[in-house]
Formats: C-alpha cells, structure tokens, sequence
C-alpha cells in the first residue's frame, strides 16, 4: 500500500494556467490543415479555422498558444503575413519541408484563432534574421492604440483596435537555428531589441520572453540572468523527450518495454531540469519574478512512414501520454517558478494533442491528459507526498508521481499517475484537517501502445474511474499500469 498524503494547510504557489499552453509552428501541417483550411474550404471553418479543431481545444481550456516558430520565428518576416492575401508573399519554408508558404496565416488569422479559442497570445518576434526596427514594429502594429504609423496600418488592414498580447519572446534557440549566438553575444543582443518592444498600455502590458537553455545548459541561463534578467518576465526551456538519439529516434507505435521506460526516464529528466535551472535563477532572482518558461516540451518520434521528413507528423500512444501526465506533475510542482510551458505543438507536429486527415480529425492519448489536468488550472499548489519506488535501473523513474492543488471553492484535485507496465498502484490517501464528503474521479489508461487511428478513433479516452472508496479522510485506490488519474476531493 502506497501513502499519499496532502496538505491543505500548506498553500505553496499559484498553478498558472499557462502552464497548460501549447505551441504552434509554421510547420508541415500544424497551421495549414491543422488549425486553418481557409474560408473556402470544404472543411467547416469558422474565418478559415477548423471547426473541429477549435472545438477540441476550447474543451481542454487550452489557455495560451505560442506562434509562429520555432525555427520559422527567425526567418519570418510579419510584414509578408499582413494586408490582402492574393499579394502576399509567397516563399519557401527552407527550415520545414521546403514547401510554399503563401503567408496565408498571419498576425490577423492568428489573434483571430485565439479569438476564437478564448485564449492569450504569446508571439514569437525575429533576432535572428530580422531588424530591431522590424520587431518593434510589430510590437506597435499589434498592441498600440492611437496615431502611428503600424496602428493606421493596421486599422488599413480591416482592425482598427489593438490585440491583447500577453506574451512577446525576443528570438527562438538563439544558440542554434535563431543566429548560432554565444550566451554573451544573445544576452546583449536581447537587451537591445527588448528595449525597443514596447509597453504601450499599461492595461496590457507584454511579458519579454527571453530564449532560454537547450537542456541542461546552465551556463546559458547563469549568464542571461546575470546580463539581462532585470530586462526580462520569462526565460525559456526547450527540452525534448527523443527515445533513442537524433539519428534513430525511434518509431511513435513501435517499441519495446525497455524502450518504453528508456522513454519514461528521458522525460522524467525534466525535473532536474526544471529544479537545477531554478537554482541558477534563484541566485539572481530569489523573489521568483522571472518565469521559467518551457515553451517546448514533449516526445520526438521518427516521422510517420511515407510522411514529409520536414514535417515531424508522429503518432501518439499510451506511451506519450504517460510522459504528459509526468511532465505536467512536474510542472505543477514547481509552479512558484514554471509560469508558462508550451507542448509542441498542437497539431499534426510532434506530440500533438489532435490530428487531422482532411476532413477527420482524432484526438491523441496526450489529449485526454489536459483534459485531466485542466482541473489545476489557476489554483493554488499543496503540499504533497506520496511514496514510491523507482523503477529505473540506470536513472530515475518513480513508480508514482502526484500533484495537488485546492480550487477557490475548497476542492482538491490530484492527478495521480502510474508510469509501471505491469504494477497495479493500491493508494491510501489522507488529507490533513480534512472530513472528506465526496471523491470522484476520471482515468486514462490502456495498454502502452494504445492509442487512436482515423480507422478506429476511439480507442483511448478517458472515462469515470470506479475503483476509488472514499474514506473519513481521503481516499483509498487501485491505480491500474499506464494510466493517468484525476481525483476532485470535497
Ligand atoms: O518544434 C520543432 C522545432 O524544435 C522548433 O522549431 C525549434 O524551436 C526546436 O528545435
């Protein structure tokens, strides 16, 4: 019998509901095809986004979508992507694929999807290959109100009030594909170009996103917060979880029970991450200010067989949506410093949460994962503890891992979950000071290979979980192998 013990009397930090963000590139079929088919498509759209799309995402409460790159961040120039769309430019998409890029989506369809998903914006501005000019001109373009020449244009261009723009990053991997810079050489290049984006409104004002680490780079984060850490809301993190190595990162649906764990413990990596990075911020930044921000995260399979090498589109099994249940705990439990994080991408790319096939669209196992989590969204963390054993040889993967958060109106929701192929999980759970009237929860489990196909769509999902008795102070479970748990507790 596994212990798992709560604290509502300890109140640690607010689980900000950007955690739960999601990234959208231009790239393969993540914008064209996954989110925007345009007004004439066959496919319902509303203003040229999919329907369904945008339905599935409302229902995850999906908070803030990060645009447009990535990689294409530095090669884009947002002025290619504004007025009539018969002139836009039309270019090559030389990082993703080498396909045309018609400009089709740009700053207008962008914020009018986040319209459309009730959802913040974070926008990603050029360092790498654009001008300081160039980017605070978009800054002005999208957020000032009032006479000015990127506000009369944008008034020209069919919107005459400003966007909100709660988030601005200045570049994106800085150290590789957005300019190759040394730390030094981006953290001095940062403080130029955030100096010139703007706070025009102080209703609205725009958190600077700093490019962050690769991994475990501390140097990176140790000197950015040194030179430039005044300058800057959030500092950025990429980690990527890739099963093998980049050459041969192994197949989305195909793997074995090694392999599987081989993929558990590279995620769970994501905790040292999270807490060694904390520790270098701390020395600048004990108060917590700077965000650590994770705008992407997430498994990396070899391509779909068949499918465009430049597009990244993977499958999606039990198996990733284990490594979503780990990695949002993780968060979680280090929200008094991850403030945002950015799973990548949305659709068609990498561990999406949905993928479409014309008309068709299916939602992942990683999916119903943020529909469990979405429960955490904006409460405040708890104390928590729950024992485990660790299943890894070589490293480390708990048996277990927990998160625990109290709503406004007193109910705690813990997501639980069971990364074990084969052990079923029995829980004893007490919650300090607490008479508990009602536990009632939700579960996604299955098989590590599980998962959906446009053939049979509904093989994984979550449903009512029954194997949980309420007791005078929690709650006892049976937590089966490979599954992902959410208990609401009054
Ligand atoms: O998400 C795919 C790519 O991974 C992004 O464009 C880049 O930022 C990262 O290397």
């Amino acid at each position: 019998m596994e212990k798992y013990l709560i604290n509502p009397n300890q109140k640690l930090a607010s689980v900000s509901r950007d955690i739960y963000g999601a990234f959208s590139e231009h790239l393969g079929r993540c914008i064209y095809e996954g989110v925007y088919v345009g007004e004439d498509s066959p496919i319902p759209n509303v203003n040229g986004m999919r329907i369904d799309v945008v339905e599935a995402l409302r229902a995850i409460g999906l908070p803030v979508l990060r645009w447009p790159g990535g990689c294409f961040a530095d090669e884009y120039h947002w002025k290619d992507g504004i007025g009539p769309k018969a002139s836009r430019k039309k270019m090559i998409n030389t990082h993703w694929g080498g396909v045309v890029e018609d400009n089709s989506f740009g700053t207008h369809e962008f914020f009018e999807l986040c319209r459309q998903l009730g959802c913040d914006a974070y926008v990603t501005g050029n360092l790498g290959s654009g001008t300081v000019q160039e980017m605070s001109e978009w800054v002005e373009y999208m957020t000032f109100e009032g006479v000015s020449p990127m506000a009369d244009l944008r008034t020209r261009n069919g919107h005459e009030k400003p966007w909100r723009l709660k988030y601005f990053g200045v570049g994106n991997e800085n150290w590789g594909c957005g300019g190759n810079m040394t730390a030094d050489f981006y953290a001095d290049q940062y403080r130029r170009y955030a100096t010139y984006v703007r706070n025009y409104d102080y209703k609205n004002r725009v958190q600077k996103v700093a490019c962050g680490p690769s991994g475990g780079d501390y140097n990176w984060t140790d000197v950015l917060m040194k030179k430039a850490g005044r300058a800057m809301d959030g500092l950025s993190l990429h980690y990527y979880t890739v099963t093998g190595d980049w050459a041969h990162k192994g197949k989305a649906l195909e793997f074995t029970d090694e392999q599987y764990y081989t993929t558990l413990e590279k995620a769970y990596v994501m905790e040292e991450l999270v807490h060694r990075h904390d520790a270098v911020m701390d020395r600048y930044d004990p108060e917590k200010r700077v965000g650590l921000v994770v705008d992407e995260w997430g498994t990396w399979h070899d391509v779909e067989e068949g499918t465009n090498p430049g597009f990244l589109y993977q499958q999606n099994a039990m198996r990733d949506a284990i490594v979503a249940g780990l990695t949002l705990n993780i968060f979680n439990k280090h929200c008094d410093r991850v403030k945002m994080a950015n799973i990548a991408q949305t659709i068609n790319v990498l561990q999406a949460v949905a993928l479409t096939d014309g008309e068709q669209m299916l939602l992942t196992p990683t999916y119903f994962v943020f529909k469990l989590f979405r429960d955490h969204q904006d409460n405040t963390l708890l104390g928590s503890y729950i024992t485990s054993k660790n299943l890894s040889e070589k490293g480390k993967l708990p048996h277990l891992t927990e998160s625990a958060s109290i709503k406004e109106d007193g109910t705690i929701v813990s997501t639980v979950v069971n990364t074990s192929l084969t052990e079923t999980a029995d829980v004893l759970c007490q919650i300090a000071d607490r008479e508990v009237t009602d536990v009632e929860a939700e579960i996604l489990t299955g098989e590590a290979h599980a998962h959906n196909s446009f053939e049979e769509p509904g093989q994984v999902a979550s449903t009512a979980f029954a194997d949980v008795t309420r007791t005078p102070d929690g709650f006892r479970a049976t937590i089966p192998p490979c599954s992902v748990v959410k208990f609401l507790v009054k």
